[in-house]
Protein backbone atom coordinates (compact mmCIF):
# COMPACT_ATOMS: atom_id res chain seq x y z
CA UNK A 1 0.00 0.00 0.00
CA UNK A 2 2.85 2.60 0.74
CA UNK A 3 4.46 2.03 -2.76
CA UNK A 4 0.89 2.50 -3.84
CA UNK A 5 0.58 5.79 -2.32
CA UNK A 6 3.65 7.26 -2.82
CA UNK A 7 2.97 6.50 -6.92
CA UNK A 8 -0.18 8.32 -6.20
CA UNK A 9 1.30 11.68 -4.81
CA UNK A 10 3.90 11.43 -7.56
CA UNK A 11 1.31 12.92 -9.98
CA UNK A 12 0.46 16.26 -9.61
CA UNK A 13 -2.62 17.15 -8.20
CA UNK A 14 -3.42 13.72 -6.10
CA UNK A 15 -1.34 14.92 -2.95
CA UNK A 16 -3.78 18.15 -2.69
CA UNK A 17 -6.89 19.31 -3.45
CA UNK A 18 -8.12 19.29 0.53
CA UNK A 19 -7.89 15.98 2.22
CA UNK A 20 -5.12 16.52 4.49
CA UNK A 21 -2.69 14.04 2.49
CA UNK A 22 1.24 14.48 3.66
CA UNK A 23 3.81 13.60 0.72
CA UNK A 24 6.56 12.67 3.22
CA UNK A 25 5.28 10.12 4.92
CA UNK A 26 2.84 8.73 2.63
CA UNK A 27 0.06 9.65 4.53
CA UNK A 28 -3.17 9.77 2.35
CA UNK A 29 -4.76 12.27 5.67
CA UNK A 30 -8.70 12.04 5.18
CA UNK A 31 -8.00 9.21 2.19
CA UNK A 32 -7.64 6.60 5.59
CA UNK A 33 -11.37 7.16 6.32
CA UNK A 34 -12.49 6.97 2.48
CA UNK A 35 -10.46 3.68 2.34
CA UNK A 36 -11.20 2.16 5.52
CA UNK A 37 -14.77 3.29 4.93
CA UNK A 38 -14.28 0.99 1.87
CA UNK A 39 -13.23 -1.78 3.55
CA UNK A 40 -15.68 -1.47 6.59
CA UNK A 41 -19.03 -1.13 4.24
CA UNK A 42 -17.35 -3.22 1.52
CA UNK A 43 -19.89 -1.86 -0.98
CA UNK A 44 -20.35 -3.14 -4.67
CA UNK A 45 -21.07 -0.09 -5.23
CA UNK A 46 -19.60 3.12 -4.73
CA UNK A 47 -20.74 7.07 -7.00
CA UNK A 48 -18.11 9.75 -6.75
CA UNK A 49 -19.49 13.66 -7.75
CA UNK A 50 -16.36 15.04 -8.61
CA UNK A 51 -12.87 14.86 -8.54
CA UNK A 52 -9.78 17.19 -9.91
CA UNK A 53 -7.30 14.88 -10.25
CA UNK A 54 -8.79 11.25 -9.15
CA UNK A 55 -7.86 11.13 -5.53
CA UNK A 56 -11.78 9.87 -3.80
CA UNK A 57 -11.97 7.36 -7.06
CA UNK A 58 -8.63 6.09 -7.04
CA UNK A 59 -8.78 5.19 -3.39
CA UNK A 60 -12.11 4.22 -2.83
CA UNK A 61 -11.45 2.14 -6.37
CA UNK A 62 -8.68 0.55 -4.38
CA UNK A 63 -10.46 -0.01 -1.20
CA UNK A 64 -13.42 -2.27 -3.11
CA UNK A 65 -10.71 -4.11 -5.23
CA UNK A 66 -8.87 -5.19 -2.10
CA UNK A 67 -11.98 -6.73 -0.73
CA UNK A 68 -12.93 -9.95 -1.77
CA UNK A 69 -16.09 -9.00 -3.26
CA UNK A 70 -14.65 -6.22 -5.39
CA UNK A 71 -17.01 -3.72 -6.23
CA UNK A 72 -17.52 -0.85 -8.87
CA UNK A 73 -16.80 2.62 -8.68
CA UNK A 74 -19.47 5.08 -10.95
CA UNK A 75 -17.46 8.61 -11.02
CA UNK A 76 -19.29 11.61 -12.34
CA UNK A 77 -17.35 14.68 -13.65
CA UNK A 78 -17.70 16.94 -16.54
CA UNK A 79 -14.62 18.36 -16.37
CA UNK A 80 -15.70 21.84 -15.50
CA UNK A 81 -11.95 22.74 -14.40
CA UNK A 82 -9.97 22.19 -17.36
CA UNK A 83 -9.90 19.36 -20.46
CA UNK A 84 -8.31 16.71 -17.66
CA UNK A 85 -11.54 13.88 -17.85
CA UNK A 86 -12.53 14.75 -21.75
CA UNK A 87 -11.09 11.83 -23.25
CA UNK A 88 -12.36 8.28 -22.61
CA UNK A 89 -9.21 6.46 -23.53
CA UNK A 90 -7.16 9.16 -21.08
CA UNK A 91 -9.34 8.74 -18.46
CA UNK A 92 -9.43 5.02 -18.44
CA UNK A 93 -5.16 5.02 -18.81
CA UNK A 94 -5.07 8.03 -15.89
CA UNK A 95 -6.60 5.13 -13.41
CA UNK A 96 -5.24 2.02 -15.03
CA UNK A 97 -1.62 3.61 -14.32
CA UNK A 98 -2.47 3.50 -10.27
CA UNK A 99 -3.40 -0.49 -11.33
CA UNK A 100 -7.16 0.57 -10.82
CA UNK A 101 -9.65 -1.07 -13.29
CA UNK A 102 -13.04 -0.38 -11.65
CA UNK A 103 -13.75 2.87 -12.48
CA UNK A 104 -16.34 3.91 -14.67
CA UNK A 105 -16.63 7.41 -15.65
CA UNK A 106 -19.11 9.21 -16.90
CA UNK A 107 -18.25 12.81 -18.74
CA UNK A 108 -21.76 14.80 -17.46
CA UNK A 109 -23.02 16.86 -14.55
CA UNK A 110 -25.08 15.04 -11.86
CA UNK A 111 -28.54 16.61 -13.62
CA UNK A 112 -27.26 15.50 -16.76
CA UNK A 113 -26.52 12.13 -14.79
CA UNK A 114 -30.11 12.11 -13.82
CA UNK A 115 -31.29 12.06 -17.26
CA UNK A 116 -29.31 9.79 -18.80
CA UNK A 117 -29.93 5.89 -19.04
CA UNK A 118 -26.73 5.25 -16.64
CA UNK A 119 -28.80 6.18 -13.87
CA UNK A 120 -30.83 3.05 -14.02
CA UNK A 121 -27.78 0.87 -13.78
CA UNK A 122 -26.90 2.17 -10.60
CA UNK A 123 -28.13 0.67 -7.45
CA UNK A 124 -26.74 -0.60 -4.33
CA UNK A 125 -24.59 2.38 -3.43
CA UNK A 126 -22.93 1.85 0.11
CA UNK A 127 -20.66 4.83 -0.43
CA UNK A 128 -21.67 8.18 -2.07
CA UNK A 129 -19.00 10.79 -2.37
CA UNK A 130 -19.96 14.56 -2.72
CA UNK A 131 -17.59 16.79 -4.32
CA UNK A 132 -18.73 18.39 -7.24
CA UNK A 133 -20.61 22.09 -7.19
CA UNK A 134 -19.61 22.84 -3.22
CA UNK A 135 -22.83 24.60 -2.95
CA UNK A 136 -26.22 23.75 -0.91
CA UNK A 137 -28.81 23.06 -3.74
CA UNK A 138 -26.14 21.17 -5.74
CA UNK A 139 -25.05 19.20 -2.51
CA UNK A 140 -28.81 18.51 -1.70
CA UNK A 141 -29.39 18.05 -5.47
CA UNK A 142 -26.61 15.38 -5.54
CA UNK A 143 -27.70 13.52 -2.16
CA UNK A 144 -31.91 13.92 -3.09
CA UNK A 145 -30.44 11.94 -6.39
CA UNK A 146 -28.69 8.98 -5.00
CA UNK A 147 -30.28 8.73 -1.15
CA UNK A 148 -32.84 6.51 -2.55
CA UNK A 149 -30.60 4.08 -3.93
CA UNK A 150 -28.33 3.77 -1.00
CA UNK A 151 -28.37 0.73 1.22
CA UNK A 152 -29.56 0.68 4.41
CA UNK A 153 -25.72 0.90 5.74
CA UNK A 154 -24.89 3.23 3.46
CA UNK A 155 -23.01 5.88 4.24
CA UNK A 156 -22.93 9.81 2.14
CA UNK A 157 -19.43 11.88 2.62
CA UNK A 158 -20.13 15.67 1.61
CA UNK A 159 -16.36 17.06 1.10
CA UNK A 160 -15.42 20.69 1.32
CA UNK A 161 -18.30 20.67 4.23
CA UNK A 162 -17.04 22.91 7.40
CA UNK A 163 -16.37 26.06 5.86
CA UNK A 164 -18.31 29.16 3.57
CA UNK A 165 -16.25 30.78 1.26
CA UNK A 166 -14.84 31.74 -1.89
CA UNK A 167 -13.84 29.84 -4.88
CA UNK A 168 -12.17 30.54 -8.26
CA UNK A 169 -11.41 26.73 -9.46
CA UNK A 170 -13.26 27.76 -12.46
CA UNK A 171 -11.60 30.94 -13.18
CA UNK A 172 -11.28 34.08 -11.91
CA UNK A 173 -14.25 35.49 -13.77
CA UNK A 174 -16.52 32.39 -12.22
CA UNK A 175 -15.92 32.70 -8.66
CA UNK A 176 -18.69 31.55 -6.41
CA UNK A 177 -19.25 30.53 -2.83
CA UNK A 178 -18.81 26.74 -1.34
CA UNK A 179 -21.90 26.50 0.93
CA UNK A 180 -22.17 22.72 1.20
CA UNK A 181 -21.98 23.48 5.03
CA UNK A 182 -25.23 24.86 4.89
CA UNK A 183 -26.90 22.04 3.63
CA UNK A 184 -25.10 20.21 6.76
CA UNK A 185 -26.93 22.03 9.23
CA UNK A 186 -30.03 21.07 7.52
CA UNK A 187 -29.22 17.61 8.14
CA UNK A 188 -28.04 17.93 11.74
CA UNK A 189 -31.33 19.65 12.62
CA UNK A 190 -33.08 16.60 10.95
CA UNK A 191 -33.62 13.18 13.34
CA UNK A 192 -33.63 11.41 10.53
CA UNK A 193 -29.97 11.83 9.70
CA UNK A 194 -26.83 10.95 11.89
CA UNK A 195 -24.30 13.32 11.12
CA UNK A 196 -20.30 13.93 11.74
CA UNK A 197 -18.08 16.38 10.71
CA UNK A 198 -13.89 15.65 10.33
CA UNK A 199 -13.22 19.18 10.11
CA UNK A 200 -9.29 18.62 8.93
CA UNK A 201 -8.47 19.96 5.86
CA UNK A 202 -11.13 21.23 3.72
CA UNK A 203 -13.07 18.94 5.70
CA UNK A 204 -15.67 16.03 5.18
CA UNK A 205 -18.89 15.12 6.42
CA UNK A 206 -20.23 11.61 6.96
CA UNK A 207 -24.18 11.11 6.76
CA UNK A 208 -25.99 7.99 7.12
CA UNK A 209 -29.88 7.54 7.62
CA UNK A 210 -30.85 6.61 11.87
CA UNK A 211 -32.64 3.76 11.88
CA UNK A 212 -36.01 3.54 13.54
CA UNK A 213 -34.34 2.46 16.70
CA UNK A 214 -32.05 5.54 16.90
CA UNK A 215 -34.92 7.76 17.22
CA UNK A 216 -34.90 8.39 13.25
CA UNK A 217 -37.59 7.55 11.32
C1 LIG B 1 -12.33 20.50 -8.59
S1 LIG B 1 -13.25 19.20 -7.88
C2 LIG B 1 -13.11 19.62 -6.23
C3 LIG B 1 -11.79 19.17 -5.77
C4 LIG B 1 -11.92 17.92 -5.00
N1 LIG B 1 -11.97 18.28 -3.58
C5 LIG B 1 -10.86 16.89 -5.25
O1 LIG B 1 -10.52 16.15 -4.35
O2 LIG B 1 -10.38 16.76 -6.37
C6 LIG B 1 -14.89 19.60 -8.31
C7 LIG B 1 -15.25 18.84 -9.55
O3 LIG B 1 -16.65 18.83 -9.62
C8 LIG B 1 -17.03 18.82 -10.97
N2 LIG B 1 -18.40 19.32 -11.06
C9 LIG B 1 -18.81 20.60 -11.03
N3 LIG B 1 -20.16 20.67 -11.14
C10 LIG B 1 -20.61 19.40 -11.21
C11 LIG B 1 -21.89 18.82 -11.32
N4 LIG B 1 -23.01 19.54 -11.38
N5 LIG B 1 -21.96 17.48 -11.38
C12 LIG B 1 -20.84 16.70 -11.28
N6 LIG B 1 -19.61 17.21 -11.17
C13 LIG B 1 -19.49 18.53 -11.13
C14 LIG B 1 -16.00 19.66 -11.69
O4 LIG B 1 -15.83 19.28 -13.03
C15 LIG B 1 -14.74 19.44 -10.86
O5 LIG B 1 -13.85 18.54 -11.46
Amino acid sequence: MRAWIEQLFEFPGLEGMGHGQRVEDANLGLGWLYYALGRIVRPRTAVVIGSFRGFVPLVLARALADNAEGGLVHFIDPSMVDDFWNDPAMVREHFASFGVTNVRHYLMTTQEFAESPAMAGVDEIGLLFVDGFHTEEQAAFDHALFAPRMTDDGIALFHDSIRDHESDIYGKDRTYRHTVMRYMDRLKRDPAYQVMDFPMASGVTLVRRASSREGGR
